[in-house]
């Protein structure tokens, strides 16, 4: 029997080449095994691009804009993330999804290659949003800082070392964002950006409400930008982590709810961390079509 001592601030483990959180890599076969329904939508990301966000704009948009129904669960029990395990602290993931109706929210961070194989065949709507490698660096500093489910992160530097080179949990940025990317190739999927989301929430938002078949009116719209945009969803103890409890998120060390901002990396990279982070971009980022924004 496991318990939070087992999996605190522990170091990486690896699965199926890819570094994960010590707590989820456990048992792992339950993903293999999980079963995907064809009604199931899936929001997939790298940590830290916006998966909360996105996450209650879906569930406002099939809520027809009511803040009310939305307020059933806090956001990480109605759409609970698939690789979450914590034992003695929350439920699994597999196991929440398990026993929830359908249509069931599932939020992962698996890259491509990790997802259980049968989702491909289930025709399932995926959402997939990226968010621009400085940004999540930071953000992710953070979240490293906070959840003691992931490795202690040191220094800002020393960080920004293992984030460069792939050795953070999921892994690279770059091949997940990539892959994914290219996953869209053979399997359709709505890939969105958190900087058009930033920019533009109500286009980005009509793409999602098309994508999902559903048809709202402007004030149906106008409430869903309201309740999703960042100063109500950091209010909202049912959307900004303030409820997980400390054994598991230190609140005081950072909130989950930080910025929300395009270029907040420009308060951390130094101009030589920069320099190094750009040519190892231009390298990764070498042959793809895909393309992000840094700042406004
Ligand atoms: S997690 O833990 O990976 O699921 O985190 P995730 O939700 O993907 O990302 C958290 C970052 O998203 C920001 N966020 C928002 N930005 C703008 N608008 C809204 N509504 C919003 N909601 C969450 C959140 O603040 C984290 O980014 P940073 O840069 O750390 O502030």
């Amino acid at each position: 029997m496991l318990t939070p001592a087992d999996f605190i601030r522990k170091e990486l483990k690896t699965v199926h080449r890819y570094p994960m959180i010590c707590a989820f890599a456990h048992n792992w076969e339950r993903i293999e095994k999980f079963q995907w329904r064809p009604d199931d939508i899936v929001i997939a990301t790298y940590p830290k691009s916006g998966t909360t966000w996105i996450s209650e704009i879906v569930d406002m948009i099939q809520n027809h804009g009511d803040a009310e129904k939305c307020s059933r669960e806090a956001i990480y029990n109605k759409v609970p993330m698939l690789e979450l395990s914590a034992p003695g602290v929350r439920t699994s993931g597999t196991e929440a999804l398990e026993k929830m109706p359908s249509p069931r929210l599932v939020k992962t961070h698996l890259p491509v290659d990790l997802i259980p194989k049968d989702l491909w065949k289930n025709n399932c709507k995926i959402i997939y949003m990226a968010r621009n490698a400085k940004d999540v660096a930071v953000s992710y500093y953070y979240f490293h800082l906070m959840n003691k489910l992931l490795p202690y992160p040191n220094s800002w530097a020393e960080y920004l070392e293992a984030y460069m080179t792939g050795k953070v949990p999921y892994g690279s940025w770059f091949a997940h964002v990539k892959k994914w990317w290219d996953k869209k190739e053979e399997y359709p999927m709505l890939y969105l950006f958190y900087e058009d989301m930033k920019e533009n929430p109500k286009k980005e938002i009509v793409k999602v409400m098309q994508f999902l078949g559903m048809s709202l009116g402007e004030e149906v719209l106008e409430k869903i930008i309201h309740h999703t945009s960042f100063e109500m969803m950091k209010g909202n103890p049912l959307l900004n982590f303030t409820k997980i409890p400390s054994v598991m998120m230190d609140h005081d060390a950072s909130c989950f709810m930080r910025k929300g901002t395009i270029g907040d990396w420009k308060n951390y990279f130094t101009v030589a961390q920069n320099e190094i982070f750009d040519v190892i971009y231009e390298k990764e980022m070498a042959g793809t079509s895909l393309k992000f924004c840094t700042e406004i």
